[in-house]
């Protein structure tokens, strides 16, 4: 006769089984297996409740409250495994697909914008944050703009100053390669009517040797303006609150008088370096008379300065190069400092 006891006994041994059993499985087919061989019609858990109506009714109480918790147990254990061996094959799917980017970043070095770049762009924030727009002109130009509208007629010597690289088209010495960003005033003033306020950035070109200090393709930028009223007090504090801005505030300014056709007066523009001497950033002055008048501007009504200076000098100085050739030679282990 079976009692409650030995069929307890021998469901809890199957529990056993069934748990190790579970512990092995590693896929859910095997799960869904031991789920029907433990549980399903012909289980000994089922077989056992066939035998309760022939246990006595105090015997099968107790034998039924057994079989319903081995039941709950298994049942309990089958989830338990299912969702284990799910998590483990998504675990595994997810590391055979999966792409190690780190690897891939930490063996590209990032780039960096070229120390010019950087610095025209630095450039123009500061002269557009002073009410300034930007204008652009051609690489190649015609000896007007390069020349005659800037009060350099063709017998004036300060053409011979300027080294220019001349393009075999047309005229002889008609077309080249601009040698200073002034045409852009030409340009601008053409086209736009009084107040103008511009800096125009851009490449220029001299037949200069290579070496510490030239460069024959270099880069400069112009600014503009021609707003009634203007004096020279004007450009000084401009050019102060520029040097100001793109140095810090402990660089001085200082203008010397100097000589450029299209200005009257003129002036060369020097900042000072921390050991106290001053370098040459550029020129400047009071719009000529005769170049406004060029551009069809009264000069009676509008008056207007100017400046010039090298974009690659102020990257020298700002960078603190040595030579300005690193500009250029484009040597990687350079690049990568900035
Ligand atoms: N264009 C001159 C040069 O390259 C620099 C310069 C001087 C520009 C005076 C100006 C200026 O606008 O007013 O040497």
């Amino acid at each position: 006769m079976t009692t409650a006891a030995a069929l307890t006994a021998e469901l809890e041994t199957v529990l056993a089984e069934a748990t190790t059993r579970l512990a092995a499985a590693d896929d859910l087919a095997t799960v869904a297996a031991i789920d029907s061989e433990f549980l399903g019609k012909k289980s000994t858990v089922s077989a056992a409740k066939q035998q309760l109506g022939a246990l006595d009714a105090d015997q099968r109480k107790a034998a039924g409250q057994a079989i319903n918790a081995i039941r709950e147990a298994l049942t309990g254990q089958v989830e338990a495994a299912r969702i284990r061996v799910a998590d483990q094959a998504r675990a595994e799917q997810v590391a055979a697909e999966r792409l190690d980017l780190t690897e891939r970043l930490s063996s590209i070095r990032r780039g960096s914008l070229h120390l010019n770049t950087q610095a025209r762009d630095r450039l123009e924030d500061v002269f557009v944050g002073m009410g300034f727009t930007i204008a652009e002109g051609p690489e190649v130009e015609t000896a007007w703009y390069n020349f005659e509208a800037l009060n350099i007629p063709e017998w004036h010597p300060a053409r011979g100053s300027f080294d220019t690289i001349f393009v075999n088209l047309g005229e002889p010495e008609e077309v080249m390669l601009r040698s200073h960003t002034s045409p852009v005033q030409i340009r601008t003033m053409e086209v736009q009517e009084p107040p103008i306020y511009i800096v125009a950035p851009g490449r220029t070109f001299r037949t200069d040797t290579a070496d510490a200090t030239h460069l024959p393709a270099f880069n400069q930028i112009e600014g503009l303006v021609v707003d009634r009223g203007i004096t020279l007090g004007d450009l000084a504090g401009t050019m102060q609150e520029f040097v100001h801005a793109f140095f810090g505030r402990e660089v001085k300014t200082r203008l010397r008088p100097s000589y450029f056709p299209f200005t009257e007066p003129s002036a060369e523009f020097d900042i000072s370096r921390p050991d106290g001497s001053w370098l040459e950033l550029g020129g400047c002055g009071m719009v000529h008379p005769n170049v406004l008048r060029n551009c069809g501007i009264d000069p009676e009504i509008w008056q207007g300065f100017a400046f010039g200076f090298g974009i690659d000098r102020l990257a020298v100085m700002r960078y603190e190069l040595d030579d300005i050739r690193e500009l250029v030679n484009n040597d990687v282990r350079f690049l990568h400092q900035f």
